[in-house]
């Protein structure tokens, strides 16, 4: 089987590495991939985000299956173009995708599906928003509808600060993601994420993980892309992923296939958790990233057979092989992130670490430059491992960052630390 993957990211490099290890896997290609991706896959240059060029891309290398990583893409609709040209493809419709692309979309289908989540409100003009936000008072949470590379939500402890944030969203702080705007009751818990796959009609489950999105040790300072993440997550016990399924992610996949949007792909379900209660906090189209890279680690081989079983609609056939195992992923970040940082820094000690069904070095950010890797982004390693137990997997993690050359980057020391 010849297969595309979508993407440039650490995710992609850990879907591309599970990929890699299933027989059934003759050649991979990764568009446009990253110094890491390339030592295990062509990569190419491809513009992911342009439907036409995707199908020439795949029709003219006789790829058989396309697996989308990021959201714009799929909110782009190149699922759909792949499908139109009869090409096998993983990841939902332009339509679908809307779970991640629209906040008040998602909050309608969450009606719908009477799935528990925060009480809102969707606004188009600034003044309406404001008085909502007089009325509520603090703390309240502004979103952006749109995709907003992460950076659309506001949490405000204080009235003023969400005030603040309607301004900004209005006044075009995050360009045509912010021209309609959700407000948000606050949620108390603990988050966690879900992770499933759809076929439009089955659903099955293959992780739950917790990522760590603050920059700071002890989940403090700004917010990131994410600086680290563990599977499972202890939070989401059986009982609760099963509310979860039953309560918020059956119901959506439901109502989406009776709108005449059948969800196909993995659906990530942030959720916020008290008392044994979940609550939808956002739904992603896409693996999350870096936690994608935990739940790789776990699933390995197997992960290709169930991303085609989904794109073909054979779930209810579909069984996951669970090891009794935790992984754990620590990112690498620039000096400076998620402010300014600086590009282009040589890491050394790479080649000397282990690679393994236990061990993996995934690239988020980097470039080659000859035999050297430099640094080409602000998350640009994510130091996976695996182990009977978190503490196994974490030490073996951060016995890898020791042994990384690179003054010019920095890590959260403290990763897994609510699970431990
Ligand atoms: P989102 O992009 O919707 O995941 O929001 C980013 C982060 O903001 C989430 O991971 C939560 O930590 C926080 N957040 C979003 N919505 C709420 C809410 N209604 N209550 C509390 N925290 C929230
Ligand atoms: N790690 C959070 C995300 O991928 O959205």
């Amino acid at each position: 089987m010849n297969i595309l993957i979508l993407g440039s990211g650490g995710r992609e490099h850990a879907l591309a590495w599970a990929v890699m290890q299933n027989p059934k896997c003759d050649r991979l290609i990764v568009a446009p991939g990253n110094a890491g991706i390339a030592k295990i896959a062509d990569c190419a240059s491809l513009n992911a985000e342009d439907g036409g060029a995707v199908v020439t891309f795949a029709e003219e290398n006789a790829i058989d299956f396309v697996i989308v990583g990021p959201e714009a893409p799929l909110a782009a609709g190149v699922a759909d173009r792949l499908r139109d040209a009869g090409i096998l493809v993983f990841g939902p419709s332009e339509a679908a995708a809307r779970l991640e692309a629209s906040k008040s979309f998602t909050k309608e289908i969450c009606d719908a599906a009477d799935a528990p989540t925060a009480g809102y409100g969707h606004f188009t003009d600034a003044e309406a928003a404001k008085a909502h936000v007089r009325a509520s008072g603090a703390p309240i949470v502004v979103k952006a509808d749109g995709l907003a590379a992460g950076k659309g939500v506001i949490v405000a402890m204080d009235e003023q600060t969400a005030l603040d944030a309607i301004d900004d969203m209005f006044g075009g702080a995050f360009g045509g993601a912010g021209a309609e705007v959700v407000i948000e009751e606050f949620m108390e818990g603990e988050e966690a994420s879900l992770f499933v796959l759809c076929d439009g009609e089955e659903i099955l489950s293959i992780g739950t993980a917790q990522d760590h999105k603050r920059v700071g040790e002890g989940d403090t300072g700004l917010n990131t892309g994410g600086m680290g993440a563990y599977s499972p997550a202890p939070i989401l016990s059986a009982e609760v992923e099963a509310r979860a399924m039953e309560e918020i992610v059956k119901p959506t996949m439901r109502v989406m296939a009776e709108r005449g949007m059948p969800y196909q792909g993995v659906l990530y379900a942030g959720l916020m958790i008290k008392d044994g209660q979940p609550r939808l906090v956002e739904y992603n189209v896409r693996f999350g990233d870096p936690e994608c890279q935990v739940l790789m680690m776990r699933l390995g081989a197997q992960a290709l057979d169930l991303m085609q079983a989904a794109a073909e609609g054979r779930l209810a056939d579909a069984r996951v092989n669970w090891a009794e195992d935790h992984a754990i992923t620590v990112v690498m970040a620039a000096n400076g992130y998620p402010g300014d940082y600086q590009k282009g820094s040589e890491i050394k000690g790479l080649a000397a670490l282990p690679e393994d069904s236990m061990n993996m070095v995934f690239h988020a950010g980097t470039k080659a430059e000859g035999d050297k890797i430099l640094a080409n982004g602000g998350r640009v390693l994510n130091v996976t491992a695996r182990g009977d137990s978190l503490t196994e997997a974490r030490d073996r993690a951060y016995a890898m960052v020791d042994q990384i050359d690179w003054p010019e980057g920095f890590v959260r020391r403290d990763i897994g630390w609510r699970a431990l």
